[in-house]
C-alpha cells in the first residue's frame, strides 16, 4: 500500500513532469520515498544529490555506499576521501558543485556483519535515471564528470568503455539534454590498486582529468569552478 507521497511521485512519473521545472528540494523530498526499484527494501535511506542549484560541474558516481548510506550524503566515505582529496589537488570546492549517483539508493549483500558492495544492473540504472534527469535539468551544469563505467552508462544511455574514452569530451543522452560529459575512473578504483608507487600514479590521472574538467566548465566565461 502506497502513502501519500508515494503515490504523487508515481503520479509524477506517469506524467513525466517536464524536467527543470521542480526545486532541488522538492526533489529531494519526492526522492526520499521513491519505490520504483526494489533497492529501497534493504537500503536505509535514499542518497540524493547535494550541492547548489548554480553548479557548474556536476560529479556522478554509481551509487551510494555503506558509509554513505548511513550518512545520506554521497561521497563522504573511503571513496569520497579520495575524491575530495583529489578535488582539492585540482582547486575544486566541492561545496559549489553538485555531487549525485546515477543509483539513489544502497546495493549490497550482507555476508555475516558486513554489507558488501554490489553494482547495479542496467535496469537498476535505467529506472533511477529519472532522478538523474531532474538533477541535471535543474542544475543545467556546463559539464558532467561521470566517475566510472555505471555513471557513464547512465548518462550516454550506452556501455562506455573509461580506458577508450577517458578524458574525451562525450554527450550526454538527447533527453538528458545533450550536457558535455568527461569520462573518469571511479574513485574506489584508486583504492583497489595494490601497489603505492602506481597508485601514486593513478592519482595524478585522476586529478589530471578533474584539472580538464574544470577548465571545460570555466572556459567559456573565465570565471572560476572553485
Ligand atoms: N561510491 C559511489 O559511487 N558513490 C558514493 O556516493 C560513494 C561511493
Amino acid at each position: 500500500m502506497q502513502t501519500a507521497r508515494q503515490r504523487s511521485v508515481t503520479a509524477r512519473r506517469r506524467k513525466a513532469e517536464p524536467e527543470g521545472s521542480i526545486s532541488l528540494s522538492a526533489l529531494r523530498t519526492e526522492a526520499a520515498v521513491c519505490r520504483a526499484c526494489p533497492l529501497w527494501r534493504n537500503a536505509t535511506r535514499t542518497v540524493f544529490g547535494e550541492g547548489p542549484a548554480s553548479a557548474r560541474l556536476m560529479f556522478v558516481g554509481e551509487q551510494p555506499g555503506s558509509a554513505e548510506d548511513l550518512a545520506g550524503r554521497p561521497f563522504v566515505g573511503p571513496a569520497g576521501q579520495v575524491f575530495d582529496k583529489a578535488l582539492a589537488e585540482a582547486r575544486i570546492d566541492r561545496q559549489r558543485q553538485f555531487v549525485t549517483n546515477a543509483v539513489k539508493h544502497f546495493k549490497f549483500e550482507r555476508r555475516g556483519k558486513k554489507r558488501i558492495h554490489q553494482r547495479p544492473t542496467a535496469d537498476e540504472i535505467a529506472v533511477c535515471r529519472w532522478w538523474l534527469a531532474h538533477e541535471i535539468a535543474t542544475v543545467q551544469p556546463r559539464l558532467i564528470v561521470a566517475l566510472g563505467a555505471s555513471a557513464a552508462r547512465a548518462i550516454v544511455g550506452k556501455t562506455v568503455r573509461i580506458g577508450e574514452t577517458r578524458g574525451q569530451i562525450l554527450t550526454a543522452e538527447a533527453s538528458l539534454g545533450g550536457v558535455p560529459i568527461l569520462v573518469t575512473v571511479h574513485p574506489s578504483y584508486l583504492l583497489r590498486i595494490p601497489d603505492a608507487a602506481q597508485r601514486r600514479v593513478e592519482f595524478g590521472r585522476f586529478v589530471a582529468d578533474l584539472q580538464a574538467a574544470k577548465r571545460h566548465a570555466t572556459g567559456a566565461s573565465g570565471s572560476g569552478a572553485h
